[in-house]
């Protein structure tokens, strides 16, 4: 397969084109960004290790029954991906408060809870990715009511898999964001990734943040908290 122009260049990944009109390639950076872009940084071997990482997942998740944009790794930091239209939507799966639900709602971070929580926010950096219901992602006619149950019932699968495979590593899932996408026939697959960038992970005895979180709070040992999710993913081949 070929790798032909930019497409697209987002904060953490570029998009090529490839000479199969139904696929792309993405391949992953080493940038980080934070509060929508208002902080900028580098995490040295991030690119690598969120596509390794992505793409182990959504493997994992497609033998679960989940359906994935996934197509073949290229190498370090490139990957096929199908074609898809984004749906504009972040959704955001909780199984203990942090973040912005701790904030937002005034309690700490640390509460498990009862069942996990699902919400959508706009992807809009513009905007600040503001929060959105179903009612208002009806009427700005962002998806169909078919394609948001759908979206909602993948992504709390998503979470069963993905809490239950990395306990097994002694990592806590606290909270995770997923993008789907719409393919030329109209279905719908999980997109994006599924990495330190986008989940938090707390090792499970410890607490211990072992995610994004260590940059976007100026906490120090960025690089090695993503070392370390590599190594408790891919063991010693990492
Ligand atoms: P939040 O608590 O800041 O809303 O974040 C919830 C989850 O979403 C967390 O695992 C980090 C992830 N996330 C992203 O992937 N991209 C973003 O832009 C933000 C703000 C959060
Ligand atoms: N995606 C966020 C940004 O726009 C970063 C984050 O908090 O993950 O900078």
């Amino acid at each position: 397969m070929e790798k032909l122009e930019q497409m697209y260049e987002g904060k953490a990944k570029k998009v090529f084109a490839t000479d199969e009109k139904d696929k792309v390639i993405v391949s992953y950076k080493d940038d980080a960004t934070a509060g929508d872009g208002a902080k900028r940084g580098t995490i040295v071997g991030k690119g690598a290790i969120n596509n390794r990482m992505t793409n182990f997942l959504m493997q994992l998740l497609e033998k679960q029954g989940v359906p994935t944009h996934f197509v073949e790794e290229l190498d370090d930091r490139n990957t096929v991906v199908k074609k898809v239209e984004i749906v504009p939507l972040e959704v955001i799966i909780r199984n203990i408060s942090a973040g912005s639900f701790a904030k937002r709602y005034g309690v700490e971070e640390g509460i498990v809870f009862d069942e996990p929580t699902l919400e959508f926010s706009l992807k809009n950096d513009d905007l600040h990715d503001p929060l959105i219901n179903r009612y208002h992602v009806l009427a700005l006619k962002l998806a169909t009511k078919d394609e948001l149950d759908r979206i909602s019932e993948m992504a709390f699968k998503v979470n069963e898999v993905l809490k239950a495979y990395f306990l097994k590593l002694n990592v806590k899932l606290v909270d995770f964001k997923l993008e789907f996408g719409r393919t030329e026939d109209g279905s719908i697959v999980l997109a994006d990734e599924i990495s330190p960038d986008t989940c938090r992970f707390w090792d499970a005895d410890t607490n211990e943040k072992l995610d994004k979180d260590r940059f976007r709070r100026d906490m120090g040992g960025v690089e090695d908290a993503y070392k370390e999710m590599m190594h408790r993913v891919f063991g010693e081949q990492a």
